[in-house]
């Protein structure tokens, strides 16, 4: 691929305008290309536990920017400097609430209060930006880890390689450019990537409706396939290396990340191919010995029992038009469908919108839903952080890459 990816043109993850949190709505791509503005980090949680804004790094931010606009919203009325020491770890408390798997989400949120807690002695006023700023450095600092961890991760692939990923550890899920997609950009970058095998990852979705058009929009050659088609294809010797993202590493090297990982680790060992994990020093938990005290977040049945669908959509004649303005004139229309569906349609800047929920599955079947599994260390290859890659023992592996570069201590600290 001579001018390598295009990568330019996936929109941005999450940012700071005008003392507000904006993102990309993630739970409408790649229909719908909604941007959600946060006023409050009330919403900035609303926006974490929809998944609007979901991936690891990308919640170790979103909680950054969080904390940051409570501090510009919500601190006027703030007298004291030990105020503000309380009411941030109330805040963040309150943020990190909202899922529990992904360490990440508790690096940021610990990064603003220990920001505070070191600078007390500042006045008030400069306390405050000083919170302000430093999650906007943590915004910038993540996209300069994944550059990093895409150039170490590169280096492990192959030329001519077909590569399978699970889940979306891309750009969106990130600041910006991703991990395990990181590595694989910039392995299409250096001509390396013949193909991506794209996990569609049931329940939500994230590698039919993320990975697949992250892959499209940077013109990397990829194909998407369902969950169940991976040790088929891994048996016909179509695959030559898995690179997936991290959501926690424990000190041992086991890797918590989206259900259905551990499964491609085992099938990957048993093939012979390589099973990559490429994730920002943020992600790894020197905390926890094993992955065994990794909390898994178990989300709503409803994600198993029906399909999410957004778009939009056109009337198809003028009539079609003046009944639909009309319905959806005073906001969004809720649909009345049978079966316990759902459908509401919306109009928004002139384009018409519908939302639904469709039960495929019998009512009140029940469902076991939980959103990560962990891989044990003795299936995984290699961890590729901005550091460099580490390899079994983990623990000193880990700390070796990390030496000097500060990512580790952070983590002990937080
Ligand atoms: O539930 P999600 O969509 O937040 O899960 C995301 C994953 O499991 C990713 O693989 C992981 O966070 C790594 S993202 C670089």
């Amino acid at each position: 691929m001579p001018d390598g990816p295009a990568i330019d043109n996936i929109p941005r993850t999450i940012w700071w305008e005008d003392g507000k949190v904006l993102l990309v709505d993630q739970t409408r791509l790649p229909l719908v290309g909604d941007v959600l503005v946060c006023n409050t980090y009330e919403g900035v949680c609303t926006a974490i536990s929809t998944l609007a804004v979901r991936g690891a790094p990308a919640l170790g931010v979103a909680a950054a920017l969080g904390v940051a606009l409570w501090v510009v919203t919500e601190t006027d009325d703030i007298a004291t400097v030990d105020e503000f020491l309380a009411e941030i770890e109330r805040v963040a408390d309150e943020i990190t609430a909202t899922r529990p798997t992904a360490v990440n989400l508790f690096w940021g949120a610990e990064r603003m209060k220990a920001v505070a807690r070191d600078n007390a002695d500042l006045p008030l006023g400069e306390l405050r930006e000083l919170v302000v700023t430093e999650a906007l450095a943590m915004q910038a600092e993540d996209e300069e880890r994944n550059r990093a961890i895409g150039e170490h991760g590169a280096a492990l692939i192959e030329p001519d390689s077909r590569i399978l990923t699970h889940c979306n550890a891309g750009s969106l899920a990130t600041a910006y450019f991703g991990t395990a997609l990181g590595v694989i950009f910039t392995a299409a970058e250096q001509g390396k990537v013949t193909r991506v095998w794209v996990d569609e990852t049931r329940p939500v979705l994230q590698g039919a409706r993320l990975t697949a058009w992250e892959l499209r929009m940077a013109g990397v050659p990829h194909t998407l396939i369902t969950d169940n088609m991976a040790a088929s294809i891994m048996r016909a010797g179509l695959v030559d290396a898995v690179v997936v993202g991290a959501d926690r590493i424990a000190a041992n090297g086991d890797v918590a990340n989206k259900i259905g990982t551990y499964g491609l680790a085992v099938l990957a060992k048993e093939h012979g191919i390589p099973f990559y994990v490429a994730a920002p020093t943020s992600t790894v938990d020197l905390t926890l010995p094993s992955g065994d005290d990794i909390v898994i977040e178990e989300r709503d049945p409803r994600e198993v029992t029906g399909f999410t669908v957004a778009g939009t959509f056109e009337p198809d004649s003028p009539v079609a038009s003046r009944a639909f303005d009309a319905l959806t004139e005073a906001g969004a229309y809720e649909v009345p469908v049978a079966k316990g569906h759902q459908l509401r349609l919306s109009r928004k800047g002139g384009a018409y919108h519908f939302d639904g929920w469709f039960r495929m599955a019998p009512p009140d079947v029940p469902v076991y839903n939980p959103a990560f599994d962990v891989t044990p260390a003795a299936y995984v290859t290699a961890i590729i952080t901005e550091c460099g890659v580490a390899r079994a023992d983990y623990a000193a592996s880990l700390a070796a890459t990390c030496s000097g570069a500060g990512g580790l201590d952070e983590i002990r600290r937080g």
